[in-house]
């Protein structure tokens, strides 16, 4: 079988950040302000009061310290507490297109490719911004690439699935040179009056170049060794948003729109699968802990993945072995291992082995073994 490889990826970072600590202040002005206008009613027990959040508590349970947002102002407004954009004419281009764009430049860039080498864009992301025209369609024409493209949702293994597709397309024929684009505009989805919740997603935008081996020509060239995607249904991540929303008017703003999860069971279930879907795909492949120079994990929670980290190696990960990205741009759904990936290449020597492996809504995961060209 051909060598399918991952020649270049790139990265879009918004340019707004918010600290735990701003996002805290926001979520307890909202607090004071609820049990101040409900206090009757709080006293009488007919409503219950609401907890202030903490954001040592934050970065204690998740690691996350900040997140990128592509609007700041009015998330951190108490009478919003929701990212707020300006509509784009039809013929203008759109917000999730304009920083796949961006990505995918950066992509090209480090794979030394143009977009006449492009033959299939995939954009593999949590959520479009609209059905139709597919945002892969949209990003075609703004760079000028010829093919074909579309688009697939898969939550947090969307960019995993994605270069799965990528490879495949490159082993049947039907394409080339593969730009898969994972534009993740996560902070829309977020309840920000939700103390659970409201601190987990940040925005951000990837991009990888899926080639065959003969013909990359870049500094960082992974080799897709194995490949090994699941799914398990779970209603434990959910986001019920979806263009029948309309059609029952009474629920359209419940709060099952927005993300919602059972944070704990997620742990608990997700932990175990993921472990024993990155050890099985391990030893399948004969490679044992000493194999592993890196883990480039999905980006949920630090500790979910020192755990990983910790069942895959049989020790303590050192830092470098597992990069963390999340405690700078939190949960990016698919986009989260690319972006560990993206940033955590130094220092690799041809033939070292590494793992990138999402694990999420769905459920969904995907173990991908990489070797350094
Ligand atoms: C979300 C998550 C960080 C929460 O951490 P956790 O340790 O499970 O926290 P819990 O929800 O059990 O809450 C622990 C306590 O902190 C409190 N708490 C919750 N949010 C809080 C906040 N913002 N500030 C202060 N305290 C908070 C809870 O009320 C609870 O208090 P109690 O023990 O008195 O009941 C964690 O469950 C997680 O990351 N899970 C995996 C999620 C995942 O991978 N999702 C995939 C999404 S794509």
């Amino acid at each position: 079988m051909m060598a399918v490889v991952i020649s270049g990826t790139g990265l879009y970072t918004p340019t707004q950040s918010i600290s735990n600590e701003e996002l805290v202040d926001c979520f307890n002005q909202y607090v004071e302000k609820f049990n101040r206008n409900h206090s009757k009613d709080i006293e009488e027990g007919r409503v219950a009061a609401l907890a202030p959040s903490d954001s040592s508590f934050i970065e204690k349970a998740s690691g996350i310290k900040s997140r990128y947002v592509m609007a700041k102002e009015d998330i951190l407004n108490v009478d919003v507490m929701s990212p707020r954009y300006t509509e784009r004419s039809n013929d203008e281009l759109s917000m999730q297109a304009e920083i796949g764009v961006a990505a995918a430049k950066a992509a090209m860039l480090a794979a030394n490719k143009t977009p006449a080498d492009i033959d299939l864009i995939i954009v593999a992301c949590a959520y479009t911004q609209r059905s139709y025209p597919a945002m892969a369609i949209e990003i075609q024409q703004a760079l000028g690439c010829g093919g074909w493209g579309f688009d697939m949702l898969v939550a947090c293994s969307a960019a995993t699935f994605g270069i799965i597709n990528a490879a495949n397309a490159i082993r049947s024929g039907t394409a080339k040179t593969v730009l898969v684009i994972n534009p993740e505009i996560l902070s829309p989805q977020v309840n920000y009056r939700d103390r659970d919740s409201h601190f987990i997603f940040g925005d951000v935008a990837t991009a990888s170049i899926i080639e065959d081996e003969s013909t990359a020509n870049a500094e960082h060239v992974f080799k897709i060794i194995s490949e090994k995607p699941m799914t398990r249904f779970s209603n434990n991540i959910r986001s019920n948003i979806g263009y029948m929303n309309n059609c029952s008017p009474e629920h359209v703003n419940d709060v099952d729109k927005l993300f919602i999860q059972q944070g704990r069971k997620v742990f608990k279930e997700v932990l175990p699968m993921v472990s024993e879907l990155i050890t099985s795909e391990m030893a399948k492949m004969e490679l044992g802990a000493n194999d592993i120079k890196r883990l480039y994990l999905h980006q949920a929670n630090s500790t979910m993945n020192n755990f990983i980290a910790k069942k895959v190696l049989g020790r303590e990960p050192k830092s470098h072995e597992a990069p963390i990205i999340l405690d700078e741009y939190a949960n990016t759904s698919s986009a989260g291992c690319i972006v560990a990936l993206h940033k955590n290449k130094q220092g690799l020597v041809t033939g070292d082995k590494s793992v990138l492996c999402s694990f999420g809504a769905g459920y969904s995961a995907c173990c991908l073994l990489l070797e350094y060209v």
